[in-house]
């Protein structure tokens, strides 16, 4: 593992790759040579804390053994069979998510992605309603394909909405630490943007609303907790006008935040789930819908029209079983539910010593640090945040930042003195920004 491994792999990287999201100059990756647990390492030996597992998506760290078997024993036997067959990994993983899901719901259509899964989301949706729109929150991301780009909120769909794809309606939600209006209690703002929800449903004709889609604590947009009674009251308004409740769990799912899925945390079952990234923490890539009886009764009679070459991968489907057993059979969600305490704590105490944190949010492993110029203004910080994270990357610990938020969403086998010693670092940093924006 030479210095020479190095520059071959950065030079190739900037000259033959396209990197997601980014202008494509003056990019300055890291050479990742090895990881294991939660940290990875570069070529010249430095560690990194994995302080977003990636993409908030490597749960259950790197080089897990059983996950690892799971995939070589499944390779063993065979790699890849056509979705018209039945395969051992495919059943029982369906089985078994089944078995863990809410009682309403009944079968599983995977994919490879989590926007695959809410492209096919939209498609079943449409088809079992005879309805076409679909209500998604500004404050979103669903992923980057067409559709589920056009499904996404935030600024990331523009490129997905040149021309636009019909029926797709965005809408506001709570974002407690910015409402302009000064609400009571957290009751009131639901109150205030389900009376929002509903003239906008209305305003729309329900009967043409196929569903709502919403990720039930919004992820990259900053780890947004929505106030009590919100997701409960939209429950209620789809279940009026007869409207699916579609929520995404690609980043919340798989015990982020100390449950199988974020939406347990409150009082809703949804119609569709969406689900991909912790599923099988990245070891293989894997995705799925997960849909209620009454869709899955729909499709007995109906044909489903979706289909994809790699649906329900065998490797994929077999990391998938490793994976949700080490959930289950190291209680791991028991784990972050206790380090949630912890990592909320911390964030707290951040919150109140450190002038640049206007807000820590947190549940579970799932955390934001929004930044600010000014605790009583909340201008954000965003044109810091890239400067933010280098800070933390020069010290070993790796996360990713969007607007003025930093997430903190460590694996989530993390122990309680990795977790202090990478909170550490981030304090340290913490005090340079108070005293970079003093001057
Ligand atoms: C909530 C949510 N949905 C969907 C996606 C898209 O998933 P993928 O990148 O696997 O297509 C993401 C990705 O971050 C996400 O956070």
């Amino acid at each position: 593992m030479g210095k020479g491994l190095k520059e071959e792999v950065l030079n190739d990287d900037l000259r033959y790759n396209l990197r997601p999201w980014v202008v494509q100059t003056n990019q300055n990756p890291i050479a990742v040579s090895h990881a294991k647990g939660v940290f990875f390492w570069d070529y010249d030996g430095k560690r990194y804390f994995d302080m977003s597992s990636q993409l908030v998506n490597s749960n259950l760290g790197h080089g897990n053994k059983e996950i690892n078997e799971a995939i070589k024993k499944q390779l063993d036997d065979f790699a890849y069979i056509a979705p018209a067959h039945a395969a051992y990994t495919r059943s029982n993983l369906a089985k078994k998510l089944i078995e863990k899901a809410p009682s309403n719901m009944a079968k599983v259509f995977f994919t490879c992605g989590g926007a695959e899964s809410n492209d096919n989301a939209v498609l079943i949706a449409r088809a079992f309603s005879g309805k076409y729109k679909i209500f998604s929150s500004y404050r979103s991301y669903h992923g980057s394909t067409i559709g589920s780009g056009n499904l996404s909120g935030d600024a990331r769909r523009f490129a997905a909405e040149r021309p636009s794809a019909g029926g797709f309606i965005k809408f506001l939600t709570p974002y407690i630490y910015r409402e302009k209006i000064k609400f009571k209690n957290e009751k009131d703002i639901s109150k205030y943007y389900l009376e929002l929800l509903y003239d906008q449903i209305i305003a729309e004709d329900p009967s043409n609303i196929a569903a709502v889609t919403l990720e039930a604590i919004a992820g990259t947009n900053g780890v947004i907790i929505p106030p009590k009674g919100y997701l409960e009251g939209v429950r209620k308004l789809c279940d009026e006008f007869n409207i699916l409740l579609h929520i995404d769990e690609v980043m919340g799912g798989f015990g982020r935040t100390g449950r199988l899925f974020a939406f347990e945390n409150f009082d809703i079952k949804p119609d569709i789930i969406t689900f991909a990234k912790g599923i099988t923490c990245g070891y293989v890539p894997l995705g799925g819908v997960i849909v209620s009886k009454d869709i899955a009764n729909f499709y007995d009679t109906n044909q489903l029209l979706c289909g994809l070459t790699y649906n329900a991968h065998p490797l994929a489907c077999a990391a998938g079983i490793a994976a949700l057993d080490y959930y289950y059979d190291r209680y791991i969600f028991k784990h972050v539910r206790k380090l949630g305490k912890v990592l909320k704590q911390t964030l707290v105490s951040f919150e109140k010593k450190h002038k640049s944190v206007g807000d820590a949010r947190s549940i579970g492993l799932f955390a934001a640090l929004e930044l600010t110029a000014d605790k009583r203004t909340k201008k954000p910080l965003s044109d810091k945040i890239p400067h933010v994270i280098n800070l933390l990357r020069q010290r070993g610990f790796a996360a990713i930042g969007r607007g003025s938020n930093i997430i903190i969403a460590p694996p989530l086998i993390i122990t309680k003195e990795e977790l202090l010693e990478a909170l550490e670092i981030l304090d340290e940093v913490l005090y340079i920004v108070d005293s970079e924006h003093e001057k």
